[in-house]
């Protein structure tokens, strides 16, 4: 891999050169308090920043927040992240209320050497996440016009071809970032030739998200155990009622067809907690699979699964993680999830965590996050990494 990281970039010196850094400050806010509730992936962006800062780089730091239009819309505004980003760094994050336009022309022209300016949410432009080459490009060139050098340290969105992931670094001297490194390393171990057994869970809530990579990674696994909401649609496919469940029925066959051919390496959930209602006060029991009431449906796995998936994981010595088990959002369906994390902790095997959601969940559970191996930034991407895909973000470094 012929990639150049920020250490040849440093080693260049780019002391008051203008360096663009492509970061995914895309944090879960509180719907009704619009505040952070999970400054991981900012925190991840660190070391990346703080060393262009003191290398006395002008550093100009964009990112999209989750998935506005293509327009502005105030309730994705990366705002209460640069106030967020200004503590972390420990130095003021100088903000542009837009993405290209006046205000962000002038906050890059006024930086400093070593300050740090964060643009507005790339997705208020419709040609960030344009299909049509032409409209991404004209996009590209006014964000490659903020920059000397680029630097993709945005791992959560290496696989989105989107302006500022595949076409500015085609404008621009680029190089990944420390995370993106760090990221691909980790997960290069796993699609390499990892120690076994070799155990993977997923969880969430889409089986269709999930089916690519289960497809892709059965040949590779030991065991393979599926939780969260998308295992209703399995345990539908072995011919179990599931209720109200989540249920993609579209899905059915060819979850049974998955599990014909999976020679018993994925393992399903044998009890479930059922409630009335999704919601955190809703009355609720564990069940057997086989025994789901017609109206209630299942919001987490049964302490029973939770033992027999931890005896799997206790024997591995690789484990990959992707999906929460429950809405762990929700304290009475929490058990599950944090069941399979601290079995994860506990088991002598090299762990990661892959998703923003899983992630989150590990430190909304108030688990030890340095008691696994490591914890990626990205769901969507890291999934598609361990899929073989060729991840754009990824090849456009590589040119
Ligand atoms: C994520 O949260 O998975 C990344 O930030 C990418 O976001 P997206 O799925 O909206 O492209
Ligand atoms: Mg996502």
């Amino acid at each position: 891999m012929s990639i150049r990281t920020l250490d040849d970039l440093l080693a260049e010196g780019v002391s008051g050169r203008r360096v663009l850094v492509r970061a995914d400050l895309n944090v879960p806010l509180d719907k009704q308090t619009g505040d952070i509730t999970d400054d991981g992936r900012i925190r991840a962006v660190l070391p990346t920043l703080g060393a262009l800062v003191e290398a006395g780089a002008k550093v100009v730091v964009c990112s999209h927040l989750g998935r506005p239009k293509g327009a502005p819309d105030p309730q994705f505004s990366l705002s209460p992240v640069a106030g967020r980003l200004g503590e972390l760094l420990g130095a003021p994050v100088h903000f542009a209320t837009d993405t290209v336009g006046e205000s962000a022309r002038s906050t890059v022209a006024g930086l400093a050497d070593g300050q740090v300016a964060l643009l507005e949410n790339l997705r208020f432009n419709a040609g960030e996440t344009s299909k049509d080459e032409a409209e991404r490009g004209a996009f590209a060139d006014q964000l490659a016009a903020f920059g000397d050098a680029y630097v993709d340290d945005a791992f959560g969105a290496v696989h989105r071809k989107h302006a500022s992931v595949f076409d500015v670094p085609a404008r621009l001297p680029h190089v990944a970032g420390r995370l993106v490194l760090r990221e691909v390393e980790v997960l290069s171990k796993l699609t390499g030739d990892p120690e076994r057994p070799y155990v993977v869970v997923l969880g969430g809530s889409k089986v269709s998200d999930k089916l690519a990579v289960i497809e892709a990674l059965l040949p590779t696994v030991d065991r393979l155990l599926i939780g969260g909401g998308m295992c209703f649609t399995f345990l539908k496919a072995q011919g179990l009622e599931v209720g109200t469940s989540l249920l993609e029925k579209d899905m059915v066959d060819t979850c049974r067809n998955l599990l014909e051919r999976a020679d018993g390496k994925i393992l399903l959930p044998v009890d479930v907690v059922v409630a009335d209602a999704f919601a955190p006060d809703a009355a609720h029991d564990t069940v057997r699979v086989d025994g789901i009431p017609s109206h209630r449906l299942g919001l987490d796995v049964g302490p029973e699964t939770v033992a027999g998936f931890s005896a799997a994981l206790s024997q591995a010595k690789t484990i990959f993680w992707n999906g929460p088990m429950g809405v762990f959002e929700m304290p009475a369906f929490a058990a599950g999830t944090r069941g399979i994390a601290e079995a994860i902790t506990k088991a002598d095997a090299f762990s990661v965590v892959g998703g923003g959601d899983s992630a989150a969940a590990v430190r909304a559970l108030g688990l030890d996050e340095s008691s696994f191996g490591h914890i990626s930034t990205g769901g969507g991407a890291s999934l598609e990494y361990l899929e073989g895909k060729t991840l754009p973000g990824i090849a456009a470094l590589e040119n």
